[in-house]
C-alpha cells in the first residue's frame, strides 16, 4: 500500500494535450494521451490528496475520487489551472500545452473551393508553468529572502507599479510546490536543468522521448530534476512509478 503522506493536501494536475482551433472543425494538436497525468491523479488520491485533474482532450475514464475539469485549448487549460491552483498546495503540469495557436480562428470552415489556401499564422500561447512560478515569486518575496535576487526586488515576475490591485489579489499565495514535465530528445540533462531554472519550478520530470516510451505508452522512464538537489532516476516501468517518485519528492516539501 501507499503512504497517506498527501492526506488533506490539495493537488492540481494537468493532463493530456491541448487543441488549438483553426476553424470550427480543425485544430492543431499533439500526441499526448494523458496516461502520465492520470497515473499522477490515481496515485495522489491513493496517497490521500484532494485532486483536481484538468484534462485536455483525454479519452480515459475519470479516476475515482478526483474532480475532473475538461478543457480543450491552452487558454482554457490556463484558466482552469490558475483558478484551481490559487488555493492548492501542489500543481503538477503534466499536460502537453501547445506553444503556439493559430492567431485567428476562422468562424466558418475553410473550404478547398475557397481557392489557394492561406498560410496559418501562429501566435504564442502563455507558458502556464512559468507563470505559476512567477506568481509565486511575486506573491511571497519575503519567503525567498535568502535569495539575493528577491532581496534586490528584481525577481522576474515581481509585482510592478503597473499591476492593478486586482492583479495583486489574483496572485494569491499560489502553490507551495510546482512540478513541470519536459520531453527531450537530446542533451536531456543539460536541457532539463536549464528548463527547471527558466520555469522556476521545484521539480522537473524529464522524459527521454522515443524507444516506445512517453507518448501514448503505458511505460515511462524519467529523470526527476530537483531544484537545489540531486536528480532522481526512475527506471523504465509503469507510469505509476514515475508518479510515485514525484510524490515521494513532493510530500517532504509540504511539511
Ligand atoms: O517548454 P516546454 O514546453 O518543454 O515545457 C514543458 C512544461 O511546461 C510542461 O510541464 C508543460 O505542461 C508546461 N507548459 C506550459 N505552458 C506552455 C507550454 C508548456 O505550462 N505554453
Amino acid at each position: 500500500g501507499r503512504p497517506l503522506d498527501l492526506a488533506g493536501r490539495r493537488v492540481v494536475i494537468s493532463a493530456g494535450g491541448t487543441r488549438e482551433a483553426i476553424d470550427p472543425v480543425r485544430y492543431i494538436g499533439n500526441r499526448s494521451s494523458g496516461l502520465q497525468g492520470y497515473a499522477l491523479a490515481r496515485t495522489a488520491v491513493a496517497r490521500g490528496a484532494q485532486v483536481t485533474l484538468v484534462a485536455a482532450n483525454v479519452a480515459l475514464p475519470d479516476p475515482a475520487g478526483a474532480t475532473v475539469v475538461r478543457v480543450e485549448s491552452a487558454e482554457e487549460l490556463r484558466a482552469a489551472v490558475l483558478s484551481a491552483g490559487a488555493d492548492a498546495d501542489v500543481v503538477v503540469m503534466a499536460a502537453a500545452v501547445a506553444d503556439f495557436r493559430p492567431a485567428v480562428r476562422q468562424d466558418l470552415k475553410i473550404k478547398k473551393t475557397d481557392g489557394e489556401p492561406e498560410p496559418i499564422r501562429l501566435t504564442k500561447n502563455p507558458d502556464i508553468l512559468a507563470e505559476l512560478g512567477e506568481r509565486r515569486r511575486a506573491a511571497a518575496p519575503m519567503a525567498r529572502s535568502a535569495s539575493p535576487v528577491a532581496v534586490a526586488g528584481s525577481a522576474p515576475g515581481a509585482l510592478t507599479s503597473s499591476d492593478t490591485p486586482e492583479d495583486v489579489l489574483a496572485q494569491g499565495s499560489g502553490p507551495r510546490v510546482i512540478v513541470g514535465f519536459a520531453a527531450e530528445t537530446h542533451d536531456v540533462l543539460a536541457n532539463g536543468q536549464a528548463k527547471l531554472a527558466r520555469k522556476g519550478c521545484d521539480l522537473l520530470v524529464v522524459n527521454q522521448v522515443g524507444e516506445n516510451l512517453a507518448f501514448g505508452t503505458p511505460d515511462n522512464a524519467a529523470t526527476v530534476l530537483v531544484a537545489g538537489g540531486e536528480p532522481v532516476e526512475v527506471p523504465r516501468g509503469p507510469k505509476e512509478d514515475v508518479a510515485d517518485a514525484v510524490w515521494d519528492l513532493v510530500a517532504p516539501r509540504l511539511t
